[in-house]
């Protein structure tokens, strides 16, 4: 064992209603102390619902983040939102990277290290994710454009406590299909080196989680790969039944 305490954090994307709140009382039910020893949950729900869901799961060992942020603390910026205003929202961690900002919002790596910095100045943890394309992958460049986005993504001055990536490879997200344990080892070897190289010590500590159709019956599989130290899910954490499942990969 690496002595990292994994962490499942569920990204809702642009689902759920203030009723949602539902499904984040039964994880926080459903999440008992003895598994609260072995791993950690978030939720990160749409940025509406960041203040309640915080709120809710303050007394529980859950906890929650939010999904992107400007890299500005404030200004004239309509329909963005801070790093700084997560934080007062309660939140504990910002998702930045999302393949779906980079694809949707043109995100570039430079954009993404930004976020990031963002994320660190407001005191929170920076979930920063990286993946390569079908196309990618079938002309064998994974390596070069995970090791491209760690580079060009990931901010200085990071620690063990707030940078968090996660390996979502494009083509797994949403599809049902997933790489094999090899394939998902052999990339997240790959980002544990780089980290080293980027950070020292400090990158042998770095939670590394993988994203990309996350169910309860592939769960425990996926989890157990060198290297992988929790997932972030889409999909099934919208239901607390499914995230919960799995969540019992670690039990
Ligand atoms: O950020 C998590 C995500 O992109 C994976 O989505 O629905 O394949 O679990 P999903």
């Amino acid at each position: 064992t690496t002595g990292i305490k994994p962490l499942v954090a569920g990204n809702w994307k642009m689902n759920g209603l203030k009723a949602s709140a539902g499904e984040l009382a039964a994880l926080i039910d459903g999440f008992d102390a003895g598994l609260a020893a072995k791993a950690d949950a978030m939720v990160c729900p749409p940025a509406l619902l960041v203040a309640a869901f915080a709120e809710k799961a303050s007394a529980s060992p859950v906890t929650v983040g939010g999904q992107d942020c400007h890299a500005a603390e404030k200004g004239a910026h309509t329909g963005d939102l801070a790093a700084e205003m997560f934080a007062d929202a309660g939140a504990a961690a910002v998702i930045v990277g999302h393949s779906e900002r980079r694809t949707d919002h043109g995100e570039s790596d430079a954009v993404v290290k930004d976020k990031a910095l963002a994320v660190h100045r407001a005191g929170l943890v920076a979930i920063v994710c990286v993946g390569e394309t079908k196309d990618e992958r079938e002309a064998g460049k994974t390596l070069d454009v995970v090791g491209t986005q760690v580079a060009g993504s990931l901010p200085e001055g990071a620690t063990a406590a707030n940078l968090i990536v996660a390996y979502e490879p494009v083509w797994a997200i949403g599809t049902g299909l997933t790489p094999t344990a090899d394939d998902v080892a052999e990339v997240h070897a790959f980002i544990r080196e780089k980290l080293v190289a980027m950070y020292g010590d400090v990158g042998g500590k770095v939670r590394i989680l993988y994203g990309g159709s996350v169910k309860p019956s592939n769960a425990s599989e996926l989890m157990a790969v060198a290297n992988v130290d929790g997932a972030l899910v889409g999909g099934a954490s919208l239901k607390a039944a499914d995230f919960l499942g799995i969540l019992a990969a670690y039990k």
